[in-house]
């Protein structure tokens, strides 16, 4: 959500009243249906999935849990979740389309000074970036200077009035400050002039920073103009070929991908996103019919970058000149596109030519033919590169061994695992050596990674908690992930009956929610933190005595609380309705239980913390201590067994399971 670059959407706060609003009247087989045709099966609603090509159907529809899933490529989620991922909506955006169908009015919270300022700021930019475009659009179609100079060249380059439109192109007059006076005259102040980057500030004078240029818009998601190239007509001997934007609130280098705005639905249909360089790659492949393309700009890739195209597809095809450093460029973004689970592959183009005029020389359908026949998986052509470089020697050639395991290891999403495998299996083809052992020296990379990350997490939360543990880390790390693995079972549980029952009565006081409240009073039980956000979620509401339940984290703003819940209402476990008339409607009500069903949880989480604490306490037992120190051990472990005693006995006598 966060990640939502284009759309500075932290900007608006819909109040809590409106989202609540917009909830509470969300038909989930409504707006899913509206974008794909949906059947009854029983209690939920069948049809093909929109996020991967199928023929027959597995996207599932709850209407009762307001999810959806998909049990062939495993998406799901809301109603605003589907909106997001869909129609690529920001989390806002997708609330204000549900308000505008279901006329709810939105209201928006006041926030902080600070936050408003930079609103306000923000607005602006995108206001007189508007105005500057459309400013520059006029004087290329309609100044005498802009036809003679601007709009023959770019037709001399071959691009049409249709793309020279679309992709709003214009043009700034030579002269010192024609734009800066305009603006001026406009009440723009001189202050955001600048700081746009339109006009620049010499000895109190302003004058026009593209002057004598051809303008290139770049454009967010919503199409809005975050900031401009500039590029001069010609060759380029004196000045830069390109003027760009300074960094502002609005432009952001690192998140930007010009073109975008006009690829994504392409990207999204083709499921693969071509990466070039330039400007005019990206207009010219346009012009071709080949929209799926988005440009970098010419620097290497960022993280923000990727994540951005892997929003929309997992296939990334760079497409680069032959011979250029933006290979290199490339290969640095690497290690980090396969974090991020991309599949990359590199085309590059022969001849000294670029992907603008490659496509100018060969037409559209060649090109794609030569895209599709050349794309080479970026790690066999890194390392049919190496190989050639090597040579002979045989330490660089170990040294290359090491680096490839050390690529392969980048890989660690689960479902990749086949991609890692086949990997492998290549690269050990391609360098002669025994396929086992390049296993083991993956499996090494991927051991100091864990490693490494473990320690980092370590660090950090030892940062956040900073009262000593006291306890020595799980000697067995299998034991203690096995042993984890089950703490999170419990706790889940604890979570599913609180959000289940937490409204429910407990006893003529209290709430179920009341009670365990009561009970729980220290997260610190809690092994995994995302089921404590949740809990400390629903105590903050509850407290508030807004009465959460499984919606409002279905539906909250932060992406992790939607996608936490989502895990713990899991649609397989519900009864299918042949499975009711089976009974014959007699299946005993779930709900009758839950007071049971609560204590139990308790109890059991309860026991699993103690039987750990007794664990701990025992290891530490092992080590040598003074009388003192081993007196006090003794003395928790024998406490800690009273409560395990304890708690065994409630436990059998409360339920058995
Ligand atoms: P190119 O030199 O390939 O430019 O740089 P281009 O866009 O293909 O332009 P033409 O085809 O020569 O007209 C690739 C990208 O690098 C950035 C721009 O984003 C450009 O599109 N660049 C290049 C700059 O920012 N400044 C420069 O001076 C040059
Ligand atoms: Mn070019």
């Amino acid at each position: 959500m966060n990640e939502t670059i284009f759309t500075l959407h932290f900007f608006y706060v819909i109040s809590q009243q409106t989202i609540q609003q917009i909830q509470s009247r969300i038909d989930i087989i409504e707006i899913i249906g509206e974008f794909i045709k949906l059947k009854k099966r029983g209690a939920n609603y069948l049809g093909l999935c929109p996020f991967h090509g199928e023929k027959t159907p597995s996207f599932t529809v709850s209407p009762a849990k307001e999810i959806y899933k998909c049990f062939g490529c495993g998406r799901s989620g809301n109603t605003i979740g589907f909106l997001m991922e869909h129609e690529k909506y920001s989390y806002v955006e997708a609330l204000k389309w549900l308000a505008n169908k279901y006329n709810v009015e939105i209201e928006e919270t006041a926030v902080s000074p600070e936050v408003k300022l930079q609103q306000q700021l923000a607005d602006s930019l995108y206001i007189l970036n508007g105005f500057a475009g459309n400013y520059f659009k006029e004087q290329l179609w309609h100044s005498e200077d802009g036809q003679a100079n601007a709009m023959s060249y770019l037709k001399e380059r071959g691009f049409t009035n249709p793309t020279i439109e679309k992709f709003q192109l214009g043009y700034c007059l030579p002269q010192r400050d024609a734009f800066a006076q305009t603006a001026i005259k406009a009440q723009y102040s001189t202050e955001y002039l600048v700081k746009s980057g339109l006009v620049v500030e010499r000895d109190g004078n302003f004058y026009d920073n593209y002057r004598g240029r051809i303008i290139f818009p770049i454009h967010n998601n919503t199409g809005k103009i975050i900031g401009f190239g500039a590029r001069v007509i010609g060759k380029a001997d004196k000045a830069p070929k390109y003027i760009n934007t300074p960094e502002n609130e609005i432009y952001i280098k690192s998140k930007i991908l010009y073109g975008s705005y006009f690829a994504r639905q392409a990207i999204d249909r083709n499921d693969e996103c071509l990466l070039v360089e330039g400007y005019t790659d990206v207009i010219s492949l346009h012009q071709a019919g080949i929209e799926n393309v988005v440009a970098s700009g010419g620097t290497s890739l960022t993280i923000d970058q990727l994540r951005i195209i892997k929003k929309y597809t997992n296939n990334l095809t760079i497409v680069y000149d032959g011979d250029n450093a933006g290979i290199k460029a490339a290969k640095r973004g690497l290690d980090m596109a396969l974090e991020e689970g991309l599949q990359v592959k590199l085309v590059l183009i022969p001849d000294n030519e670029d992907p603008d005029s490659y496509v100018n020389k060969v037409g559209a359908d060649q090109f794609k033919e030569f895209v599709k026949e050349n794309k080479k998986d970026i790690i066999l052509f890194q390392l049919e590169i190496s190989l050639k470089e090597v040579g002979t020697d045989s330490s660089k050639k170990a040294a290359l061994v090491n680096e490839m395991a050390e690529t392969i290891a980048k890989i660690n999403k689960v479902e990749d695992f086949t991609r890692q495998q086949d990997y492998i299996k290549q690269c050990a083809e391609l360098l002669r050596i025994e396929e086992s052992g390049l296993v083991n020296l993956v499996n090494k990379f991927i051991r100091e990674k864990v490693t490494k990350e473990e320690q980092k997490q370590q660090a950090a939360s030892s940062n956040e908690y900073s009262e000593p543990s006291g306890f020595e880390q799980p000697v067995d790390d299998f034991e203690a992930a096995t042993l984890l693995n089950k703490d999170e079972l419990q706790e889940r549980g604890l979570i599913k009956c609180l959000i289940e029952y937490g409204q429910k009565e407990w006893d003529e006081e209290q709430k179920v929610a009341d009670y365990i409240f009561y009970e729980i009073d220290d997260t610190g039980l809690f092994e995994n933190q995302e089921l404590v956000q949740l809990f400390l979620q629903y105590k903050e509401w509850h407290e508030q005595g807004l009465e959460p339940n499984s919606k409002s984290f279905l539906y909250a703003e932060n992406r992790m609380l939607s996608e936490a819940i989502l895990k713990i209402l899991d649609m397989k476990y519900e009864l299918s309705p042949n499975w009711a008339s089976h009974f014959d409607g007699k299946i005993p009500e779930k709900d009758a239980l839950y007071k049971e069903e609560t204590l139990s949880t308790l109890l059991y989480l309860k026991l699993r913390k103690i039987r750990k604490m007794i664990e701990e306490n025992q290891r530490d037992l092992e080590k040598p201590h003074t009388m003192e120190e081993l007196k006090i051990l003794l003395e928790t472990h024998k406490h800690l067994k009273d409560m395990e005693t304890e708690l065994t006995k409630t436990v059998g006598s409360v339920i058995i399971r």
